[in-house]
């Protein structure tokens, strides 16, 4: 499966798709204490690098080595460092008790959330954006399993504090910080 999603995401990236930097990261970075960041799926890195020019130690994991290459180019072009992974996150387990803020944007893996938890300090930022049901009115042959569920991320993360949910038409984004 993992090296299905690879060869599909890296003909995608070979064929000029770009991740992009997302709107509820520059509206919300700013809670998390300044620390180690952790992006997980980060595509071409934009979120990334915009975490480590805002002074960020960033990781930053995705399974598309083009993506990756194309993310380290990125990061050299704005004179920054990036410890971008190249790797599975069905089975990566990222280093316990040691970011400061997580960033999941448009990726549902729900047995890595657990996982993102764990990863967070006391305290600690999450920042998760994907898509919801709603996407399949606009992307029919969306797989269903890869979205959100109306109230989901309240769920999933509900030993979290909230600082921000909405479900906005197909995206539901939620912000929240660690209690314990
Ligand atoms: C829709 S893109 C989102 C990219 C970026 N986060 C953004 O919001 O623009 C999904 C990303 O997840 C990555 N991905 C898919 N399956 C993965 C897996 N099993 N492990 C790691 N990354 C994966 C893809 O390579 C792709 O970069």
């Amino acid at each position: 499966m993992a090296l299905e999603d690879r060869e599909r995401w890296n003909q995608k990236y070979l064929a000029g798709w770009k991740s992009s930097l997302h709107k509820t990261l520059l509206d919300f970075y700013r809670f998390a204490p300044l620390g180690r960041a952790l992006e997980v799926a980060c595509g071409t890195g934009e979120n990334a690098v915009f975490l480590a020019k805002a002074g960020f130690v960033v990781d930053a994991v995705d399974i598309s080595d083009i993506a990756i290459q194309k993310a380290k180019e990125l990061a050299r072009k704005e004179g920054v460092y990036v410890n971008f992974i190249c790797a599975d996150l069905d089975h990566f387990v990222p280093e316990e008790n040691a970011y400061e803020l997580v960033v999941n944007f448009y990726y549902l893996n729900r047995s890595l959330i657990p996982k993102l938890k764990r990863a967070l300090k006391q305290e600690g930022l999450i920042i998760f954006e994907t898509y919801n049901e709603k996407h399949t009115l606009v992307k029919k042959d969306f797989n269903p399993e890869y979205l959100l569920k109306e109230g989901e991320l309240l769920q999933l993360f509900r030993d979290f504090e909230v600082l921000h949910y909405s479900e906005s038409f197909n995206i539901s984004t939620f912000v929240g910080k660690k209690l314990r």
